[in-house]
């Protein structure tokens, strides 16, 4: 709904009953915004009612009102019509600016007024609700797309593969999937193992919409844990509004947390109390809130190595570890390439309108005998890198990565080699330090596929640092 530069036309509504303080504020604001004013609750409830106010500033103090009955009036409007507040008051009374904060409001300016710093502080909450309204949209975006793609986690039927190990993992999904137990789902990257927590899900009885994912290790340890448990309003800095967790999301149904390996040892103890105690708290209250979820979790860790090493808590691990599910790596059940090849090659022919082309003799060799570091995630993308590339009646080896070609499948050979950094290093002139950090990311990430926890295992970082790296390039 809202989308400003830095002058818009955001509106604006100017609550106080001093006619001059009303009127000094809207002759500074009202070049940059559409203002509109008002001298006590009755008439600012009726703009805020008829109009879409984006931001409003009100007096504490007004005659017989009181700015935070004005408050939470406004902020129980339905959306869109509940604003940003922004209160004024006296100066030395702070404590009921905070009491304001506390109660949903913005911030505060004090008077006498400084008229830039209420301007800055207008055009700052602005740009907050923005970035706010623009997650949304992705987050909406992407339940559509999954929606769309038909992508959301479905059942077994998902999860392909024949091989004794894989009925075995079937076998176990359909026994514990509709109890309560938690799953810890491990095994290298590219195995399935977000496929499996997603069966889990759709075989639990609960409800299909109610499964929420974190991946724990993209988010700062800060982040992840007022991701996890939300955050009351100003609990800290950056806090302007009050927000539901994921856990609190998702109760009723599963929550997944991926790459729990990730996660800092605070966040560990957090998460300890919600698995014994099945009660959150938001970050900044002490309000325990009782949540009924579903946990499984997942790792390319070693989360037993881990415990041993002293980098993961041994009581949170026997937690998770109720039941374990380890996937297999795809070399170690080749009865399942050419089965898992000749899926994805229906749904990559489907997606690119291609003719269906089946596989050459040599080209299912190759496959067959690829050691397979990325496992059917790279497998996935072999195939697809093979239904775009065919111009024949066949998917011959030529049309597959070159990689597969060269039969090459060890790692060292994959990232850039001793001689090629010596090489680099020798051209100083249009050589830098950040341009071979850039070439050795990419050719980790076309390895893995894309896949980024497999390409920080190739460079040797841990995910969060690829991360961080992959932004700053
Ligand atoms: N058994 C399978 N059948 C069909 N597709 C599979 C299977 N296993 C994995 N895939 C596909 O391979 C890709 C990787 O799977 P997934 O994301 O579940 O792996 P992961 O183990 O979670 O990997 P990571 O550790 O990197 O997060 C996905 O596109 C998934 O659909
Ligand atoms: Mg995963």
């Amino acid at each position: 709904m809202i989308d400003f530069n830095e002058s818009s036309d955001a509106v604006l509504l100017i609550v106080d009953d001093e006619k001059s303080t009303r009127d000094g504020l809207r002759l500074a604001l009202e070049d940059n915004f559409d203002c509109y004013v008002a001298s006590d609750i009755r008439e600012a409830m009726n703009i805020l009612k008829s109009e879409k106010v984006d931001l409003m500033l009100t007096d504490l103090r007004m005659g017989g009102d009181n700015g935070m009955d004005l408050l939470d009036q406004a902020l129980t409007l339905p959306h869109p019509h509940a604003p940003i507040a922004i209160m004024m008051t006296a100066y030395g009374s702070v404590d009921t600016a905070v009491e304001a904060m506390r109660r949903g409001a913005w911030h505060f300016v004090t008077k006498p007024l400084n008229l830039d710093e209420v301007e800055m502080l207008i055009k700052r909450a602005l740009r907050g609700r923005k970035q706010e309204t623009k997650i949304v949209k992705l987050e909406q975006e992407n339940q559509q797309l999954r929606k769309d793609t038909g992508k959301s986690p479905h059942g077994l039927e998902r999860l392909i593969g024949s091989s004794p190990a894989m009925a075995q993992i079937h076998q176990m999904i359909t026994q514990i999937a509709p109890t309560k137990a938690t799953v810890l789902v491990e095994g290298e990257s590219g195995t399935g193992k977000e496929l499996v927590a997603g069966a889990i899900h759709a075989m639990s009885g609960r409800p299909a919409d109610k499964m929420v994912t974190v991946n724990c290790a993209a988010l700062s340890p800060q982040l992840l844990e007022s991701e996890l448990f939300g955050h009351e309003k100003g609990a800290f800095t950056g806090a302007s509004q009050k927000r539901i967790g994921r856990f609190e999301q998702a109760s009723g149904g599963t929550i997944f947390l991926d790459e729990i390996g990730e996660i800092d040892q605070a966040t560990q103890v957090k998460l300890l109390r919600v698995l014994s105690e099945k009660t959150i708290e938001r970050v900044g209250s002490n309000t325990q809130v009782k949540v009924d979820v579903r946990v499984v979790t997942a790792t390319n860790k070693n989360l037993r190595k881990m415990v041993a090493k002293g980098d993961f808590r041994e009581d949170l691990f026997f937690r998770l570890n109720v039941v374990k599910i380890e996937m297999p790596p795809l070399r170690k059940r080749s009865e399942d390439i050419i089965l898992l090849a000749n899926a994805f090659l229906k749904e990559f022919t489907i997606e690119n309108k291609r003719e269906e082309k089946p596989l050459s003799d040599e080209a299912a060799n190759l496959l067959q005998n690829y050691r397979w570091p990325g496992n059917v995630r790279e497998l996935r993308t072999a195939i697809e890198h093979g239904v775009v590339m065919s111009n024949d009646s066949l998917i011959h080896p030529k049309h597959l990565p070159s990689f597969l070609l060269k039969n090459d499948s060890s790692l060292e050979n994959n990232v850039i080699t001793d001689a090629e950094t010596k090489n680099s290093l020798a051209k100083p002139a249009d050589f830098n330090l950040s341009a071979l950090e850039k070439m050795t990311i990419k050719r980790a990430l076309d390895h893995s596929g894309g896949n980024r926890t497999t390409a920080a295992e190739l460079l040797g970082i841990s995910r969060r640092t690829l991360h961080r790296k992959l932004k700053d390039l």
